[in-house]
């Protein structure tokens, strides 16, 4: 204050001068600064005026306001200077006038004088600006520009000239500069100059601090709060989370299944960052298998999806805040495989039917295997079924050959049904099946198979011609004419004649029919040999030996040897007189043609001069005494001998026996024509001996002879032949016979004794070789054959002639 005091005084000198030089107007004239302490002068008026100071209380000088109560200044009437009385504001009193002037009165007495005294009230720095408001709210939309503008609320400053604002300053800051400007009314205001853009969404607010300076000195200020508001702009246009989105789906998938959740973020503020999805363009298929939630972004699955149809889907999405700007993704789905699809199972070409004759290996038939899944679940695994011959042998891609793996045989097996089985290896795998039905078509591959090997046939004698004989059959398991068999008869000959003059056959029932009558005595057996064909091409054919057997039937009757059955009385036999009890006389020999019981023969005395004087052996025909002879018994006996077979019926011959007791031929008159001396009966046994022996070599030579010529037309190897003058024919049948005509064979015996009229020497002819069973090899010997029998007839004559070469 002191200081200031002083400067008042400076101020109040210089003044002064410039106030003498008024008074000239005998008004005075002050100039002084507002403020002043109470009691300060400012002028020595009546100096200024030239009044006298002594004076000046006695003119009761004073200083008076027209028409104002307030005075401003006293007079010190001691001095005659003016002091301030009253506190002088310029501001209260002038406001924002440029001068501000008080008008007083000086008044003096005693004259009354009345000068004007002004006061030039002259300003100093006592106020500071004011801003009106304490802040100043600001709202700056964020997409303002560079260089924008924003005018600030000016400051107010009560004082004038240099002590008003002269100038603003702002608060250092990023974005905002300060422009001071002067308005129309010199007025000094600001602006905000925007130095760099606002963004919302890094700053919502802003705080500066703006001071209003002033000029005085020294200077005052004051300052305001500028408070800014970063409003929205739609700067920001919706961002997605990520640019695609890859996801995968299973096919099959139910419906409403999320699949997957788009997000996209917009950093505007309300409606400008409220986002919105779609989908930006979509194929109508697409649309009725996604739908797209609006607001949240999820997408689902309304439709089937089916990796078969579709395997990846690519979906543009888009995020539109609330103005519409927008942003675009993609959504790429692939669709992941199920097993959903069975392997189906082609069948490209099948050779059916295939010949029963191929080859292990033969392809057969042609399969392909799909299947719509992918990787794994395609991947096919192709089976046939264990038990056919078939196999499946992969070939290209999918491909596979279906071939056999044996023999086929359409006679065991005739149709296949192949099932072939086709499994994937998906988890869990699917599988189907087909089944080819593959037929075998027959190849001629079996022959015929009688179903005997060896047939047969027993057929009587004198049968008619044209009855069955037996009947063959064959069998061939082939197919339609490759097993229809036809019979016939394979040529040969029985006995040099064509065996089709004997039996013929019928080729479609095999049955065997004679073409003539048997007669057994000429041909007991014969063999056929019959082929049996099939139809096919080649035929295939096999053949069977039918031996036919002819059976005897009692067709012949026995014949009767000896004695000759013309009654000769050569052929008397002489029986000694002493011939005892059961001596042998002699013996009849008979032959019968058939054989078996139709050959058995039997012998019966049926007439007798001395009924129970002989009796003759059953089957042996031997005549023996029944008693001693007696001396009674007349000499000349006759038999009246039967010989019957044994057939069905029987058949018999009968022959006279002569016989003459005698011890000597001479004793008997009656017999005169026999040429024997009755009285050298030993000299007449003797030459009896001679002469039958004679004749027995004459006869066994004649007999070898015959037979001979006999085996040379039938078996020229032979050597002996008819040893006993016995016709072939008349043999018994059985000493001939094959086995199995032959049930009889060892059964009966026959012995034939051909007797002399000799009483002494049996001659035994013909030795039996009945007796026991048949060696062994002339068994096997008489199985081979017809002619081989024969032949062993012929044989058997041989052993007779070695029998006979023993006596
Ligand atoms: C094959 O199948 C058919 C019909 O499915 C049937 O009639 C036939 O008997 C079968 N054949 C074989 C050899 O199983
Ligand atoms: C018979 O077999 C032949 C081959 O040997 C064959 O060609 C033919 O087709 C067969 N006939 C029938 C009816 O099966
Ligand atoms: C009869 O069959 C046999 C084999 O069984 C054969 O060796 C023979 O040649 C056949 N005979 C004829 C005439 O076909």
């Amino acid at each position: 204050m002191e200081n200031k005091g002083a400067l008042s005084v400076v101020l109040y000198l210089c003044l002064n001068v410039f106030v003498m030089a008024d008074t000239v107007y005998g008004d005075a004239s002050y100039s002084f600064p507002e403020e002043m302490k109470h009691g300060s002068v400012i002028g020595n008026i009546a100096k200024d005026l030239g009044l006298d100071v002594n004076r000046l209380s006695v003119r009761k000088a004073r200083v008076d306001t027209e028409g104002n109560p307030k005075n401003y200044c006293d007079i010190n009437v001691n001095t005659g200077e003016l002091t301030v009385a009253e506190r002088i504001d310029r501001e209260g009193l002038c406001g924002k006038k440029a001068t501000c002037v008080i008008k007083q009165e000086l008044v003096l007495e005693n004259p009354l004088e009345l000068h004007r005294v002004s006061f030039n009230i002259q300003d100093i720095n006592d106020n500071s600006p004011v801003f009106t408001n304490d802040v100043i709210r600001l709202e700056i939309r964020e997409s303002a520009d560079k260089g924008a503008t924003f005018p600030l609320d000016p400051a107010h400053d009560a004082d004038i000239g240099e002590n008003s604002v002269q100038g603003y300053v702002l608060q250092r800051n990023e974005h905002f500069v300060l422009n001071v400007n002067t308005n129309l009314y010199g007025l000094k205001y600001s602006e905000l100059v925007l130095d760099k853009e606002l963004d919302r969404e890094k700053e919502q607010e802003l705080s500066l601090i703006l001071t209003a300076v002033d000029g005085g000195t020294p200077p005052r200020s004051g300052t305001v709060a500028i408070h800014v508001t970063v409003l929205d702009a739609n700067d920001n246009a919706p961002v997605f989370s990520q640019s695609v989105y890859k996801v995968s789906l299973p096919e099959n998938s139910p419906l409403d299944t999320v699949v997957v959740t788009v997000g996209a973020t917009d950093s505007d503020d309300g409606v400008n960052g409220e986002v919105m999805y779609a989908f930006d363009h979509i194929s109508e298929k697409n649309r009725e298998l996604f739908s797209l939630n609006a607001k949240s972004g999820e997408i689902s699955l309304i439709g089937p999806v089916d990796f078969e149809e579709e395997t990846t889907f690519e979906l543009q999405i888009q995020a539109k805040d609330g103005p519409g700007l927008a942003t675009y993704s993609k959504v790429v789905i692939d669709v992941i495989d199920i097993n959903d699809n069975a392997p189906v199972i082609l069948l490209k070409s099948l050779n059916s039917p295939v010949p029963e004759n191929v080859l292990p290996g033969t392809e057969v038939g042609i399969i392909n295997v799909q299947d719509r899944d992918s990787e794994k679940n395609r991947q096919v695994q192709c089976t046939v079924q264990q038990n056919v011959p078939f196999k499946l042998v992969p070939s290209i891609k999918n491909y596979y050959s279906l071939v056999t793996t044996g023999e086929l045989d359409r006679e065991l097996v005739s149709d296949y049904n192949i099932t072939i089985t086709a499994t994937d290896e998906g988890s869990p795998p699917l599988s189907s099946s087909k089944t080819i039905h593959l037929s075998v078509a027959d190849v001629n591959d079996n022959p015929p198979v009688f179903e005997e090997q060896i047939y047969s046939a027993h057929v009587k004698e004198n049968n008619k011609p044209g009855s069955s004989v037996c009947t063959v059959a064959a069998t061939d398991p082939d197919w339609r004419q490759n097993g229809t068999v036809v019979y016939s008869l394979l040529p040969s000959d029985v006995r040099g004649a064509p065996v089709s003059s004997f039996v013929s056959i019928n080729g479609d029932t095999g049955v065997i029919h004679a073409v003539r009558s048997f007669d057994y005595e000429q041909l007991k057996s014969f063999k056929v040999l019959v082929l049996a064909r099939d139809n096919g091409s080649p035929p295939l054919s096999s053949n069977v030996t039918v031996s036919v057997f002819i059976s005897d039937e009692n067709d012949n009757s026995p014949q009767i040897l000896y004695p000759s059955p013309e009654g000769n009385s050569f052929m008397t036999e002489m029986v000694p007189k002493a011939a005892q009890s059961g001596s042998l006389v002699s013996k009849v020999i008979a032959v019968d043609a058939d054989s078996g019981q139709n050959a058995w023969l039997s012998y019966h005395i049926v007439k007798a001069t001395h009924p129970g004087l002989f009796t003759i052996g059953e089957h042996s025909g031997e005549i023996r005494t029944q008693r001693d002879i007696s001396e009674s018994d007349s000499t000349k006996q006759n038999l009246i001998v039967s010989v019957k077979d044994n057939g069905q019926p029987s058949l018999s011959a009968t022959c006279a026996v002569y016989l003459l007791i005698s011890d000597n031929l001479a004793e008997i008159p009656e017999l005169k024509d026999m040429s024997y001396d009755e009285s050298s009966s030993k000299l007449t046994f003797y030459l009896i001996i001679a002469l039958v022996s004679v004749s027995t070599f004459f006869l066994t030579f004649i007999i070898i002879i015959l037979a001979v010529r006999f085996c040379h037309r039938r078996k020229p190897r032979l050597l002996f032949d008819g040893a006993v003058a016995i016709p072939s024919a008349y043999l018994p049948p059985n000493y001939a016979e094959v086995k199995e005509a032959g049930t009889l064979r060892s059964t009966y015996n026959y012995d034939a004794y051909l007797t002399t009229g000799s009483r002494t020497s049996d001659f035994k002819f013909v030795t039996s070789y009945n007796e026991g069973p048949l060696p062994v090899d002339l068994t096997l010997k008489k199985d081979k054959s017809v002619e081989n029998l024969m032949g062993c007839a012929g044989n058997e004559f041989e052993s007779v002639t070695q029998d006979i070469s023993e006596y």
